[in-house]
């Protein structure tokens, strides 16, 4: 039991470490009651670090074996060790250092560091776990090259770590070892080991350059026809990889581990992902759609994670979001590809779309309410005491959803070439969330000359929901519309907190919009050189006015299409504009907003009539927008069923003034 006082880290306060380690060598001796670990480091100080400072390593429940400098024990005046930390003064420039130690892996429950599942031994280290396996610098920015060499009795046969299997053989005393390489040097949160009794199903594809490469999927014996979707996910992800960002596995091999108890949905370690068994084993007896669209999206997001988060990594916790939010825009990216595929344009819109909704239902669901509440952060906090309770739908939704801004702001080709610079400019680097939008910026700057990101990078250090206000003018004598938005985002959380000093400055919104003519149609918009059905207003002031030319009548304006940021849009929309959105709207995500608004106040007014004992008819217009939504064989399936799908009652709760269960239902 400790009582120690939380400790507050700020990101103001990042010193770089003192020292390189470039080598890392681990030999364990695996027992689950005791475990000996010999850990040997490379250690160079830095030409900048002064000449006297200490090897600060982090370290948690560990007991201390033996330590050694250069082959000599180092003298006890020359270290200290407390809780937290095992500190080495007096060093040379560059030495060779040496600790054995202990930890107990049955006995930790904390699923963080090494610990057992099942009989089998398995690791989780992100964010701050490996200090429960050795003394470390345990901080993402001290990268190294890792070999590992595992021994276990005769019941552990599988001995897995990252990167390629260089040796196997059985020892004189009768255990096993494997020895392990990875080749790519990586921060310590993506150290990974398992070894127990596993199974496992695998298949060698050729990548993009044509090196051939191993995918293997290990699970507990007996679960062996539940992992083929799992495996075959994992070459779809590997192939999408390599044609939407050009990304290839630079490893020989690829493994993945379910594993039965795991405090996260999966995790990325370099060549040894790990995951909650719920995202990989599927019974096609009982596995339902949606468990196929999870298992495939986690598997997705891991591989992903090897060059967002692995080959480019974070320069410290509080840029998180660099790889959650680049990584989960990825993802959902792979799920709607994969929706789309085999249709034909018009259907590959609408499936696309699909995945869009549900991840709007769920920001809308989850992270809204963080944003508005007093848990409200930035994507990229300013301080935590505690980084395991910032994995939040704010650092991972909403951080993919200022990902897909900039997507939106440079286009599919321009996020690539942003893409491509930021490879360019930090492969094996641990960077900062600014360091990506730079790299973002130099594409968009060189598209629009004198502009640049400034304001956008306000949705890193600001939090809160914006509200953005749309009016909608119209002269018919100079069949001009004039379209004003207006965005506001009071304080919210610790800003609030922080009293009236704190200034929120206006965001930078793309903000999507089309307009349809009274029949349904779309009215060619002129804003560049060519018309166009969308156009994107680029709001980053807090009022900004936008005039367009030859519109024959007042239109209905079709708003926020594809869900182009993360806002809440405030329109007095009437009945007939909301069935004529979701009859024509062209945009799919707007047609099913539309549609759900609809049937909102369809059903509000049909509960208020119930309560009030009066009779009612449902709209007409109500009726022929799902007639034309059931009947457009333009349409997915999928999408269709969205579209049709009444709003949740929770949603309409929450819409009245008073709630009343028994009208709802009726
Ligand atoms: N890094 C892990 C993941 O997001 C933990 O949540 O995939
Ligand atoms: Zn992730």
């Amino acid at each position: 039991m400790r009582t120690e006082t939380p400790v507050t880290v700020y990101r103001k306060d990042y010193q770089p470490y003192p020292y390189a380690i470039p080598e890392v060598a681990l030999a364990f001796d695996l027992d689950p009651e005791s475990t000996l670990v010999h850990s040997t480091l490379r250690i160079e100080r830095k030409a900048d670090a002064p000449a006297d400072a200490p090897l600060v390593l982090d370290g948690t429940d560990l007991q201390l074996v033996s330590l050694q400098v250069n082959g000599q024990a180092w003298s006890a005046e020359l270290y200290t060790l407390d809780e937290g930390a095992l500190t080495l003064s007096g060093l040379p420039a560059s030495a060779t250092v040496e600790i054995a130690s202990r930890c107990r892996p049955a006995e930790n429950s904390t699923l963080m560091g090494l610990y057992v599942s099942g009989g089998n031994f398995f690791t989780q280290c992100e964010a701050e776990g490996f200090r429960r396996i050795t003394w470390f610098a345990d901080r993402p920015d001290v990268m190294s090259r890792y070999r590992v060499t595992l021994r276990a009795g005769a019941e552990y046969p599988v001995l897995l770590s990252n990167g390629n299997l260089l040796a196997t053989q059985s020892l004189p005393d009768g255990r096993q070892e494997a020895q392990w390489e990875d080749p790519f040097p990586k921060p310590c949160y993506l150290f990974a080991l398992v070894a127990g009794r596993l199974t496992h199903r695998e298949t060698t594809v050729q990548t993009a350059s044509g090196r051939p490469v191993l995918l293997q999927v290990y699970s507990d014996p007996g679960s062996e026809d539940r992992t083929e979707w799992a495996l075959e996910s994992l070459v779809r992800a590997l192939r999408w990889d390599e044609t939407r960002f050009g990304l290839e596995l630079d490893l020989d091999r690829f493994m993945v581990v379910a594993v039965r108890d795991f405090n996260m949905g999966a995790m990325e370690n370099k060549g040894l992902n790990v995951f909650n068994a719920a995202y990989v084993l599927a019974d096609p007896q009982t596995a339902t759609d949606a468990n196929y669209e999870g298992i495939e999206a986690v598997i997705g997001h891991e591989y992903f994670h090897n060059w967002t988060g692995n080959r480019v990594t974070c320069r410290d916790w509080f840029q998180l979001s660099l790889k959650e939010g680049l990584t989960v825009f990825r993802d959902q990216e792979f799920t709607a590809d994969m929706m789309a595929r085999a249709l034909d344009d018009g259907a590959a819109a609408s499936a696309r779309a699909v995945k869009r909704i549900d991840d709007v239902v769920t920001l809308r669901a989850a992270q809204y309410p963080e944003d508005a509440g007093p848990m409200a952060h930035p994507i990229r906090p300013e301080s935590y005491q505690e980084i395991g309770n910032f994995y939040t739908a704010t650092v991972y939704e909403k951080g993919a959803e200022v990902i897909r801004m900039q997507h939106t702001l440079l286009g599919s080709e321009g996020f690539r070439a942003g893409i491509d610079e930021y490879f360019r400019r930090h492969d094996g680097q641990a960077v900062t969330c600014d360091d990506f939008v730079a790299a973002m910026e130099s594409v968009y700057t060189r598209q629009h000359p004198g502009r640049d990101l400034a304001v956008f990078r306000r949705w890193y250090r600001q939090a809160g929901t914006p509200r953005v206000a749309v009016k909608l003018d119209y002269d018919a004598a100079s069949r001009r519309c004039t379209v004003t938005l207006s965005q506001r985002c009071p304080p919210v959380g610790v800003e609030r907190r922080a009293g009236d000093d704190y200034a929120k400055a206006p965001f930078h919104i793309p903000f999507a919009l089309g307009l349809l003519d009274p029949q349904g149609r779309a009215l060619p918009l002129r804003q560049a050189d060519s018309p166009q059905d969308t156009v994107l207003l680029e709001l980053t002031q807090e009022t900004q006015q936008w005039v367009f030319e030859d519109i024959p009548a007042r239109p209905v304006p079709s708003l926020l299409r594809g869900f182009s940021a993360p806002v809440i849009v405030e329109y007095g929309w009437t009945d007939a504009e909301l069935a004529l959105l979701s009859a024509h709207d062209a945009d799919p995500f707007a047609r099913w907003e539309a549609g759900q608004e609809l049937a909102t106040r369809q059903i509000l007014a049909l509960a208020a009539c119930h309560q009030s004992g009066n009779g009612m008819q449902v709209d007409g217009n109500f009726i022929e927008a799902w007639r034309a939504l059931l009947t457009d064989p333009a349409l997915d399936a999928g999408y269709r069923a969205r579209a049709l799908a009444l709003p949740s009652e929770k949603t309409l709760a929450e819409r009245m003034e008073a709630i009343d269960p028994p009208a709802l239902a009726a």
